[in-house]
Parts: structure tokens; C-alpha cells; sequence
């Protein structure tokens, strides 16, 4: 997946396509995350989540990890480098440093992957999760006809302009709760077409 082409069209898009949905989804949990102080922010996109992290709490550092350099670029434009180490890796391959984050984000990426990858994912960032870690999680679901064929189209958009080749949603919870993570608090909207929640080790 090359996002570079889309980085800065990306907003613009969702607000056309979604309005301000996504943006409900990813702050929805923010008040939650006051007690952090090592985050790990991972395929942030445009760094709209990140920047209001640091935004709301003056003590967390984090690491931002976004396989797109384009990405990453307006996201240190909005987020700064003061207290984000900007990484431009393969979240599958790059090393996480073990027992080192109090907070994991992932806003919309979970979708990139297949159940193999997802599996792989999950058990690599867990490895650098502390105990109590929080993970927040926003994603698409699919309760229906609608939603499916919603879901469809993204996919084959994102396909055609980035070369995704995921086509489909794989459920998260269960590889989470593999990991030790439980489920703390939920909140969709659009008719449970887009998802928040909150897990914790
Ligand atoms: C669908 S966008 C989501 C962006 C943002 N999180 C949001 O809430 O809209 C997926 C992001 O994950 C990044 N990405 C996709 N696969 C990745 C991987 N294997 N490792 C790191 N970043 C990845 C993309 O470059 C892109 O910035």
C-alpha cells in the first residue's frame, strides 16, 4: 500500500465522503488517555489523531509509524518533532521495543490487513505493550447490506489508488482478547457502520 499519491487529497475526501464521522470516531477516546506518557501511533495517516494527542496531554511522547512518507510528512507538520519520533516502516517487520507503551493507537488500519497479517500485527505491537497498556481502535463494520457494499467501495478505491490489496474486513476482537487485551467501552455511530473502542491489557 503507497498512500503518497492520496496523503494530501485525504481529508478533503473523508469530510466529501464521510463528514465528520472518522474524526468523531478518532477523538472519541481521547479523554481517556490523559495518564499516558509512551504512545505508540501507528498508519496515522495525516497526523489528525496525533496532533490532538499532544494536544490534550503536555506529557505523553510518542512514535508515530506510517509506511507513506507523504504521510508522515504532513503529520510532523501538524504534530512537530518535539515530542514525536516520526518512523517510516512496515509496521509487520519494524521492532517495537518490549514492555515500553502505556498507549497504542490505530484509527482506521487495522482495515490494511488480512487475518494472517492482522494476527502478526497484534502480536508484535502487544510484545511492546506494558501492563494496563491502553489500545484504542477505530474501525468499519459491516451490520449490513449497506454497510458491506459501503465498505466494498472503500476498498476498491483505496485498491485502485493506493494498491491495497485487503478486500476484506477481518475482526479484530478476537486476535486482541488473544493477546490479553479486554474490552473497556465502545461507542459507534452511523448506524454501527464506524466504531471506537477502548481495550486494556
Ligand atoms: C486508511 S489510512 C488511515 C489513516 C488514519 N489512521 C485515519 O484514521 O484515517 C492507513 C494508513 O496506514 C498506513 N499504512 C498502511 N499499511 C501500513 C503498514 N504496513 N505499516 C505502516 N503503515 C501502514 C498508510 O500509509 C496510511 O497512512
Amino acid at each position: 500500500m503507497n498512500c503518497d499519491l492520496i496523503a494530501p487529497h485525504y481529508w478533503w475526501m473523508e469530510r466529501l465522503g464521510m463528514g465528520h464521522a472518522l474524526e468523531r470516531r478518532r477523538r472519541w477516546f481521547l479523554p481517556e488517555t490523559g495518564d499516558a506518557r509512551r504512545a505508540l501511533v501507528l498508519g496515522d495517516g495525516d497526523g489528525r489523531f496525533l496532533r490532538e494527542l499532544l494536544r490534550r496531554n503536555a506529557m505523553v511522547r510518542a512514535d508515530n509509524v506510517d509506511l507513506s512518507s507523504r504521510m508522515l510528512g504532513l503529520a510532523r507538520r501538524k504534530a512537530g518533532d518535539a515530542r514525536v519520533q516520526y518512523q517510516q516502516a512496515d509496521a509487520l517487520t519494524v521492532e517495537f521495543p518490549p514492555d515500553e507503551y502505556d498507549l497504542i493507537a490505530t484509527h482506521f488500519f487495522f482495515d490494511c490487513f488480512d487475518q494472517r497479517e492482522l494476527e502478526i500485527l497484534i502480536g508484535r505491537v502487544a510484545g511492546g505493550a506494558r501492563l494496563r497498556a491502553k489500545w484504542i481502535v477505530s474501525e468499519f463494520r459491516t451490520p449490513n447490506v449497506a454497510a458491506r457494499l459501503l465498505v466494498s467501495a472503500l476498498y476498491l478505491f483505496f485498491g485502485i489508488t493506493t494498491g491495497l490489496k485487503t478486500r476484506k474486513l477481518v475482526d479484530h476482537r478476537p486476535i486482541l482478547q488473544s493477546q490479553g487485551f479486554r474490552l473497556i467501552k465502545a461507542s459507534h455511530s452511523r448506524g454501527e457502520l464506524v466504531v471506537s473502542e477502548l481495550w486494556e491489557r
